[in-house]
This record gives C-alpha cells, sequence and structure tokens, in this order.
C-alpha cells in the first residue's frame, strides 16, 4: 500500500495504529498468563495469615501505596538497601498488587522484621517520635479500632472462590477467632512483619 494514503485518511491511520497496538500487546501480555515463572509461588511463598490479610487491606485503605512502593528493581543501589530485588513469584498471592510507583518512604517490599512490633507502634502512631524529620501522617485510629471476624473471612472466601487463592475451608473457619476484636494495629503490624520474610528464608 502507498504509505501517503495512510498518512492522508486518518481514519484508516487510526485503524491501522489500533490493530499495531492490539497485537502488540497481545503479544507481551499474553505468554505472561502461562509462564510458570509469574503465574507459580516460589518455594516458600504461602497466602497470607488471617491477622496478615486484614492488615494488608487496612495497607490499601490508608493508602499506603501513595508512599510505599513494593518492588525492588535489580539495581545494586536497590539490592543493597532493601536485600534481595523482586521475584514475579513473590506475588502471585498479592489480589491487587502493591507494587506501587511512587516512593516518597522507604520500599517496603522486604520491611519484614527490620523494625521491632514496637516500634511499627510507636511509628504508625505517630512517626516523628521515632524518626523525627518524617512527613509520614500520623495514624493513631489503627490502635483503636477493631477488626470483625466475619468481615475477614468473608473476603478471605472470595479470594478462595474468585481468585484461587489455595485457602482451605478451615483456614477461613479459623479466621474467624484468629481476627475478631483485635486492634487494627495488630493487623497492620502483623502485615508489615510478613513482607519479604519468605524469600530472605531461601535465599
Ligand atoms: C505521605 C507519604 C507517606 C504515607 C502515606 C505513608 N508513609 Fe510510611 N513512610 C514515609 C516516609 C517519608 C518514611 C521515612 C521516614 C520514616 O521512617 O517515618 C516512611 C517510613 C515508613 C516505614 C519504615 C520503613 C523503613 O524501612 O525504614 C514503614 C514501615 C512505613 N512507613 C509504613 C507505612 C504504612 C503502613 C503506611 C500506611 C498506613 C504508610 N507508611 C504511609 C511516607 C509515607
Amino acid at each position: 500500500m502507498n504509505h501517503s494514503v495512510v498518512e492522508k485518511n486518518i481514519g484508516l491511520m487510526a485503524v491501522l495504529i489500533a490493530a499495531v497496538i492490539s497485537v502488540a500487546g497481545l503479544v507481551q501480555i499474553v505468554p505472561m498468563l502461562f509462564l510458570a515463572e509469574t503465574t507459580e509461588p516460589l518455594e516458600g511463598i504461602e497466602p497470607y495469615g488471617p491477622l496478615e490479610f486484614a492488615g494488608r487491606d487496612i495497607y490499601v485503605r490508608e493508602g499506603c501505596y501513595n508512599c510505599h512502593s513494593q518492588m525492588i528493581r535489580p539495581f545494586r543501589a536497590e539490592t543493597e538497601r532493601y536485600g534481595h530485588y523482586s521475584l514475579a513469584g513473590e506475588f502471585v498471592y498479592d489480589r491487587p498488587f502493591q507494587w506501587g510507583s511512587k516512593r516518597t518512604g522507604p520500599d517496603l517490599a522486604r520491611v519484614g522484621g527490620r523494625y521491632t512490633d514496637l516500634w511499627h507502634e510507636i511509628h504508625l502512631i505517630n512517626p516523628r517520635d521515632v524518626v523525627p524529620e518524617s512527613n509520614m501522617p500520623s495514624y493513631p485510629w489503627l490502635a483503636e479500632r477493631t477488626l470483625n471476624g466475619e468481615t475477614v473471612a468473608r473476603r478471605m472466601r472470595a479470594q478462595q472462590r474468585w481468585l484461587n487463592v489455595p485457602y482451605t475451608d478451615e483456614q477461613i473457619e479459623e479466621a474467624v477467632e484468629a481476627t475478631d476484636g483485635r486492634t487494627e494495629m495488630e493487623a497492620m503490624i502483623a502485615y508489615l512483619q510478613s513482607l519479604g520474610t519468605n524469600i530472605q528464608r531461601n535465599r
């Protein structure tokens, strides 16, 4: 086809651009859905426990991802600071994933075990009590609000049923008692302490 025909006909050009983008998109996206590397959990990666899972929901609710990424890139400056770079198989039970795109604060992908529970508690109630120059907001209500175990169990059920997260019915039943009445602070800290710990054990 004569190229000038396309250049002079914006309708035709739009259709052809759409065709090129669709094919290119499919070529990149479709194989990802079948690659074991992106769909199979790495050794040691388990679905979140009930309290961690509840904490993760609060992390999403509070928008922590607006300032924190959970994605360590394979560069020396990053691995020296945060630990082993992130691998696709770490995120198979992260629905939705919390990679984030902004780092006002540090990456949290491997923050588990870096601080004590008490440090996290003080930090979340008022970050400036432990890091005077911090501009992270305070989240004092986490210490006051409590979890509803039934809600947590229902959220886990949805993950099991619709997203194929391999929770057993027993785990979901036990989640009610394991989380009911616990504070949101406990859940958030359990979640933070779990981040990246599986992979550290294996590598
Ligand atoms: C406005 C941006 C902002 C938001 C929103 C935010 N943070 Fe932060 N966060 C920071 C900054 C800046 C630091 C570094 C200073 C400090 O430690 O307080 C930080 C540090 C941290 C650290 C210590 C990380 C390390 O390796 O030292 C943790 C854990 C953390 N934040 C958790 C959270 C959680 C959980 C939430 C949501 C409830 C949250 N942050 C929301 C900005 C933010």
